[in-house]
């Protein structure tokens, strides 16, 4: 199985207004924490979602997470991978 590249061992964390979203899953796009098209020729897809109001989100950076495109806390586990 692929492995995502880890962009940072922390969240993004930004303020999105309502609208739909979405999130790089490969760590590959050059608009981090958003999709650019760069996974095209891997076996990721970006995860879309919407946010129905304004709202401070912090946004998964190692791609490990297991809620994506939320972080989870599963940046501090990664030493080996
Ligand atoms: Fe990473 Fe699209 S560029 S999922």
């Amino acid at each position: 199985m692929e492995k995502p590249n880890i962009v940072e061992r922390k969240p993004a964390i930004i303020t999105l207004e309502a609208g739909t979203y979405h999130w790089c899953h490969c760590g590959r796009s050059a608009t981090q924490p958003f999709c650019d098209g760069s996974h095209h020729g891997t076996e990721f897809v970006p995860k879309s979602f919407t946010i129905s109001e304004t709202t401070k989100v912090f946004l998964c950076m190692c791609k490990y997470s297991k809620n994506r495109p939320f972080c989870d806390g599963e940046h501090k586990e990664l030493e080996d991978k």
